[in-house]
């Protein structure tokens, strides 16, 4: 696969992928989501591959937003459909993988960055890092989910006025929003990722892939997150996984997971 926009590294089992455009501040354009939607699908059907961690190249940013340059002309379709087909390809694609996927949000995290780290399981940030949704300040609004997430995760007040001020927040009222889970300085930042990477590859791959749909049921429309729950809950018992994290337990071993 040919890759213009994004590096894709790996370590053990965990794929880095670096988003490479730091002269435009690794804004997203058509390309750049459609090259990062090509690589998650092969990730996440890698059995290899148990964690995924984005982030962006350079020094100043994650994700400067989405390219502006490339909507600035739109009309009122074209603008819908940039929102839709964004949203599919990779926001809800990435929320929605089995694979846990954590942004390392390393800089500016701007509209559509900010989207995209919101997109993730979860998020670490240096403590360089600068966050908000400026869209409004273009006179549109967050059209790949950042209306929707970043209430999820902040509360609808914090939401509301993040928004409408179009401003940005640093690294440590992030966490202190529940925005990210981590801050740290930024040389500092593969390392804690990889700490906690190398907590969650002890754990049964199956299992988490089922707790991520299971926490995501929750914020879905017309899906009763206890329901799906339950329901993952029983698959669990059918797998190999559970068998051999059972038997380790009982055996006082650690245990080995295939995934399956
Ligand atoms: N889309 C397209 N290009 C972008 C971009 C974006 N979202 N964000 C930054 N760039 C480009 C700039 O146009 C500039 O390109 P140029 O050198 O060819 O002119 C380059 O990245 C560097 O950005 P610059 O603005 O010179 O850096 P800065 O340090 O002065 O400012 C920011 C940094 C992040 C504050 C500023 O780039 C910015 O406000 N970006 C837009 C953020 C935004 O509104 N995002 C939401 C989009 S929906």
């Amino acid at each position: 696969m040919e890759l213009k926009n994004i590096l894709v590294e790996h370590e053990k089992a965990t794929a880095t992928i670096t988003i490479n455009r730091p002269e435009k501040l690794n804004a997203l354009n058509k390309e750049t989501i459609q090259e990062l939607h090509d690589v998650l699908s092969l990730l996440e059907t890698n059995e290899n591959v148990r964690t995924i961690i984005i982030t962006g190249s350079g020094e100043k940013a994650f994700v400067a937003g989405a390219d502006i340059s490339e909507f600035a002309h739109f009309s009122e379709k074209q603008g819908a459909e940039l929102a839709r087909k964004g949203q599919e390809l990779l926001f809800d694609f990435v929320e929605n993988m089995k694979t846990p996927v954590i942004a390392a949000v390393n800089g500016f995290a701007l509209g559509g960055g900010l989207e995209l780290a919101m997109s993730c399981h979860f998020r670490i940030a240096s403590d360089n890092a600068k966050m908000g949704l400026p869209e409004v300040s273009l006179g549109v609004i967050p059209g790949y989910g950042g209306t929707q997430r970043l209430a999820q995760l902040v509360g609808k007040g914090r939401a509301m006025e993040m928004v409408m001020t179009a401003g940005m927040i640093d690294a440590q009222s992030a966490k202190e929003f529940g925005l990210v889970n981590h801050v740290v300085p930024q040389a500092d930042l593969f390392a804690t990722y990889m700490g906690i990477a190398d907590k969650i590859q002890r754990n049964s791959p199956v299992a988490i892939g089922k707790a991520i749909e299971a926490i995501n049921a929750n914020f879905k429309d017309g899906v009763n997150g206890f329901e799906t729950e339950i329901e993952n809950f029983g698959i669990c018992f059918g797998t190999a996984d559970f068998k051999e994290g059972t038997t380790a337990f009982l055996e006082k071993r650690r245990p080995v997971f295939e995934g399956k």
